[in-house]
């Protein structure tokens, strides 16, 4: 192996046309680079080449069957790499780009990596709205692999710095594109099920269930998440762990805890997700502040309760996740 990637230097691109130039070459030669999308940050590598991929799983120590999500610029070359029906490109029309991954059947013959999509049948695509994430995958010319840029079961970084604290010398480079807008991952949406492609709720993520359900007008199915055996591997029990305890739907903290409020109501938190309630701007700050908050073990963070709507879905199954034992 030419390059060790526990060795490597990450270096740290801006986000200009050289630095997209910088990043898309480093790509092309089976490199990782991690970009910022609007939900969180990716970990990015060639979808095409076994090595890349490899690399991926290896450096974030990422169990070998949990499938990756490939992007693409725009959705004609997404939809090329699946068998799209009418729904698929009803649902890619109103809401490609942006934060929705949608589960296809995989198109035989569409030249992925067979580690991308865990040897399984379907492929999960993506077209993220991000422009760095756009400006690289346009330079690079190719599907990008990607997972969120964090070692495996901790929590998804939003920040470059969050990339660095959990990847540095273990990655090529990251592109630093500030704060991601979304602050949670994207909705994955299932068409490639046994139910004969009718729509379902693989993950809760940056797109609301509701705005899906008002464009299809149709219900989503949402199965039942069995912990024991994840369809969506990111269904896992544990997940976006701190390394503090979680204690959830918090309305009167113990002393000693550390409290990470919701809304008007949590007025002598330590941090609050959205002093107003505002389910967007709590979606946003979620991993940032769950970072900031995380004391270390023995410590917990007490959580307010979040409502179970909107954005509030993905807000409530992440802080499950990071709760859960491990
Ligand atoms: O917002 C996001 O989706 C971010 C950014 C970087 O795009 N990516 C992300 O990727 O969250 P990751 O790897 O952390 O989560 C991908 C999820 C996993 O739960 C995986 O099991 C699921 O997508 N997945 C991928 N391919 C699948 C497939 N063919 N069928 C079902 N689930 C799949
Ligand atoms: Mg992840």
């Amino acid at each position: 192996m030419s390059s060790n990637p526990e060795r490597s230097v990450t270096r740290i691109l801006t986000p200009d046309p050289a630095g997209l130039d910088e990043a898309a070459g480093l790509l092309s030669r089976g490199e990782l680079v991690a970009i910022p999308t609007e939900t969180v940050y990716g970990l990015a590598g060639d979808a095409r080449n076994d090595r890349a991929v490899a690399r991926i799983f290896e450096a974030k120590g990422r169990p070998r069957f949990n499938p990756l999500i490939v992007h693409l610029p725009e959705a004609e070359a997404a939809l090329a790499l699946a068998r799209a029906d009418d729904t698929a490109r009803r649902i890619t029309a109103a809401f490609w780009p942006g934060p929705l991954t949608l589960v296809l059947p995989l198109r035989p013959g569409a030249g992925l990596s067979p580690l991308v999509t865990a040897g399984l049948d379907s492929v999960a695509l993506r077209v993220p709205a991000h422009p760095v994430a756009q400006g690289v995958l346009r330079a690079f010319g190719g599907p990008l692999a990607a997972p969120s840029a964090n070692p495996s079961g901790g929590v998804s970084p939003t920040r470059a710095e969050h990339v660095l604290a959990g990847l540095d010398g273990r990655i090529a480079a990251v592109v630093d594109g500030g704060p991601c807008a979304v602050g949670v991952e994207s909705t994955i949406l299932s068409l490639a099920g046994p139910a004969g492609g009718r729509p379902r709720l693989l993950r809760p993520g940056g797109l609301a269930l509701e705005a899906i359900e008002a464009a299809l007008g149709e219900r989503v199915e949402v199965p039942g998440a069995d912990p024991a055996r994840p369809e969506a591997p990111g269904q896992l029990a544990s997940h976006y762990a701190p390394a503090a305890a979680l204690r959830l739907g918090v309305t009167v903290p113990t002393p000693g805890e550390d409290w990470l409020g919701f809304g008007p109501g949590a007025a002598g938190a330590a941090m609050n997700l959205s002093p107003a309630g505002d389910l967007v701007e709590a979606a946003a700050n979620l991993f940032h502040y769950l970072r900031a908050i995380d004391g270390g073990p023995g410590r917990v963070i007490a959580v307010s309760p979040v409502p179970e709507e909107g954005l509030g879905r993905a807000i409530n199954d992440r802080l499950r996740r990071a709760a859960a034992p491990r």
